[in-house]
């Protein structure tokens, strides 16, 4: 008698603790659903001294070689004959770096390049970024890339060439130049000057929507949500199109 009270007891205590165990079980899940973690950690990448030096490590011999698994997308020479997929050529090195970076630890989403993020070591990383760091942006005749895009219309390019050069203080909007080069160039953002314009637009709605969420410190989703659709229309455009001032290939 006493021993099978004992044992009800005891399993009454184990239906409890897993009762408990699935309830708090089942908080944890939806607790990770409801929330937005790359809102609140978007990069894990901080620009510390050594992330900088760990950035700029890259062996551009070694990135070559690296290289020739994103050709196929990328182009030879970091140029791709797809407007959809990103230019390479001349990107800094350290927005490479990082990019690679957050697509590997999750924190931007890509279906597409994750798991070649995933393939890559940090010091191929550093070495795949030096390599297109050194890739010229001057027009080569041999390869087949998408950039330039056609010109936009006057009207949409006055619009872009206003953001991009003054903003628009009653706003709060810096120009992108101030951060985007040349007039100043803020740690990890690309020169804009040489990207398509189909993919600079749906990195900017990205970012309007919250589905990108890489940025430190919310500088490029509090920017893209007050930019208009067809603001949003004219900077791709216009800079898709080679127009936005350049100041030349990057210093090295
Ligand atoms: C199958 C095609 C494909 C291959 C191969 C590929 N990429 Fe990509 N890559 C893409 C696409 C598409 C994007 C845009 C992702 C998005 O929509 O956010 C991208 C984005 C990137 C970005 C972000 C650029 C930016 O402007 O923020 C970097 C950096 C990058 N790729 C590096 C590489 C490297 C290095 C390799 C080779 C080791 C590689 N990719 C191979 C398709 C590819
Ligand atoms: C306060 C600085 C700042 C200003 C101003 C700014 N940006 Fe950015 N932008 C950034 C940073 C930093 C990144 C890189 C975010 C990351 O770490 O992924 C970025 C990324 C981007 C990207 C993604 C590029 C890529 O290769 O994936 C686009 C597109 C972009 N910005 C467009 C603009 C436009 C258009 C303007 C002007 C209306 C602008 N930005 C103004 C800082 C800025």
């Amino acid at each position: 008698m006493l021993y099978s009270r004992g044992l009800r007891r005891i399993g009454s205590a184990v239906l409890t603790v897993a009762i408990v165990v699935m309830i708090s079980g089942s908080a944890l899940l939806l607790g990770s659903d409801a929330a937005e973690p790359p809102v609140r950690i978007p990069s894990n990448v901080a620009w510390t001294a050594t992330t900088i030096a760990k950035a700029s490590s890259g062996n551009p011999l070694r990135g070559l070689i690296i290289a020739r698994r994103c050709d196929r997308c990328h182009g030879r020479e970091g140029f791709s004959s797809s407007p959809a997929v990103p230019n390479l050529a001349a990107m800094d090195r350290l927005v490479v770096w990082k990019q690679l970076d957050d697509f590997r630890s999750g924190k931007r989403s890509s279906p597409v390049m994750q798991p070649i993020a995933n393939s890559l070591s940090e010091q191929d990383t550093a070495d795949v970024a030096a390599y297109y760091w050194m890739m010229p942006i001057a027009p080569d005749p041999m390869d087949d890339r998408a950039f330039p895009q056609p010109l936009p219309d006057p009207k949409h390019e006055a619009v872009a060439v206003r953001l991009i050069t003054a903003g628009d203080g009653s706003r709060g909007l810096p120009p992108c130049q101030a951060c985007h080069g040349p007039i100043g160039l803020v740690t990890g953002a690309p020169s804009l000057t040489t990207q398509n314009a189909p993919y600079l637009l749906e990195q900017i709605e990205a970012f309007a929507s919250g589905r990108r969420a890489n940025d430190i410190n919310l500088r490029m989703r509090s920017i893209a949500t007050q930019l208009t659709e067809e603001e949003r229309q004219a900077l791709s455009e216009s800079y898709g199109a080679g127009l936005a001032p350049s100041a030349g290939p990057p210093a090295r």
